[in-house]
């Protein structure tokens, strides 16, 4: 027998409670009894993002609420600034030069936070830039960049919006959107929501309101007005993907029992037991000075090929972790601790990674990266 573990940061392992919520006959969504369930997941959103705002929820993957903030906000010949700190950062641009928006590009060396000064004196630069597309907790690097600070530089440009991809920070760790002043936050339902993929949710400030009021770009599924409309009165313009709906009542319900701040806790102190266990093999961090606390990036060491290493954990061991994307494929990889994870699948983690480090040859001895992050997680 091979157990399999799921450790990648998307799609994440998925609780019994929230796979049994899905089994259930299907139910018609024009019902009170679904309006009913639309009603409790709103809620739950609410407190996850930390807003007053409407939490929209989607049928699509993350890329689908990211392609919606850009479509309804901006206009062609608009112009946005993007922060491209890794893949996910440079999927803004994508979306933006898709839809003839003028895209000006802070690009910043993958493993590295953006220094928000950069962000001032781009603002400063251009003050017509209408949006900062930014990516909180950036999944191809493992980085977690500091929005709080850019959120305070944007916020000093009334006719500026800051967009941000939370869609492996919320839930990992705080995103106080309305605390912040952050203008558009996006997520998806297969990271820290401990959920299939699926669905995306979108929420906007009164100010990223107005521009979709203003906003000429073409929409029809993702748009956003038709969406806040119906939803305020716990409907979907379209069919929504019902039991995935009835999968997020069940997921939120799991947070709010866990409480916000012991699951950003959960996943700090995760994060922090997986790279002391790392370093403690003499491994070295992609990302040592604002790691994210979703995943952990390493670099492969020396003359050990990642395809090899993963493909130890998961024909031998059954475990699944990520590789390096793009220029990093084959350089680095990557090892979430996001959503539904606790101390014994870091130590799957770690000790897998051992074992099958160990087989290729690298120098170490078993149990040193385990007792690194037994050490951390005994506090857990
Ligand atoms: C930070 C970030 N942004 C965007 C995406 C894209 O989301 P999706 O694959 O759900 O479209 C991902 C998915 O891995 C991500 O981690």
């Amino acid at each position: 027998m091979k157990k399999n573990y799921l450790l990648t940061p998307g799609p994440t392992p998925v609780p019994a409670e929230v796979l049994l919520s899905m089994a259930h006959p299907i139910i018609h969504h024009r019902t009170p009894e679904y309006e009913e369930i639309f009603a409790q997941v709103k809620k739950g959103l609410i407190s996850i993002f930390q807003t007053q705002q409407e939490v929209l929820v989607l049928s699509s993957s993350g890329t689908g609420a990211m392609e919606a903030a850009v479509i309804n906000l901006l206009s062609a010949g608009d112009t946005a600034l993007v922060i491209n700190g890794g893949k996910f950062g440079k999927r803004w641009a994508d979306i933006c030069q898709a839809y003839q928006v003028n895209t000006e590009m802070i690009t910043v060396e993958w493993g590295q936070a953006v220094d928000p000064q950069t962000v001032a004196d781009a603002l400063k630069a251009n003050p017509h830039i209408k949006a900062v597309f930014t990516t909180h907790s950036e999944t191809s690097t493992g980085v977690l960049h500091d929005i709080k600070t850019i959120a305070g530089i944007v916020a000093a440009y009334p006719q500026t919006v800051l967009v941000v991809d939370a869609i492996t920070a919320l839930g990992a760790t705080a995103v106080p959107m309305d605390d912040w002043g952050l203008d558009v936050v996006v997520t998806g339902s297969q990271k820290a929501l401990m959920m299939p993929p699926g669905l995306a949710c979108i929420a906007l400030s009164e100010k990223a309101w107005k521009l979709t009021e203003t906003s000429q770009l073409p929409k029809y599924y993702l748009n956003l007005k038709k969406e806040k409309k119906t939803q305020a009165k716990n409907q979907t313009a379209y069919t929504p993907a019902i039991s995935l709906v009835i999968a997020l009542r069940e997921s939120l319900a799991m947070i709010e029992r866990e409480g916000l701040e012991n699951v950003h806790r959960r996943h700090q102190l995760l994060a922090e037991a997986t790279r002391a266990a790392v370093q403690a093999l003499g491994l070295e961090l992609l990302a040592p000075e604002s790691p994210s606390p979703a995943l952990t990036a390493v670099k492969s060491p020396a003359g050990i090929e990642v395809s090899a290493l993963r493909g130890i954990l998961s024909k031998k061991y059954g475990v699944t972790i990520a590789g390096g994307q793009d220029h990093l494929k084959g350089k680095i990889f990557r090892i979430a601790h996001l959503g539904y994870m606790g101390t014994f699948d870091t130590i799957i983690a770690i000790s897998a990674l051992e074992m099958a480090l160990k087989e290729l040859g690298h120098p170490l001895e078993l149990g040193t990266g385990v007792k690194a992050a037994q050490e951390i997680l005994t506090d857990l």
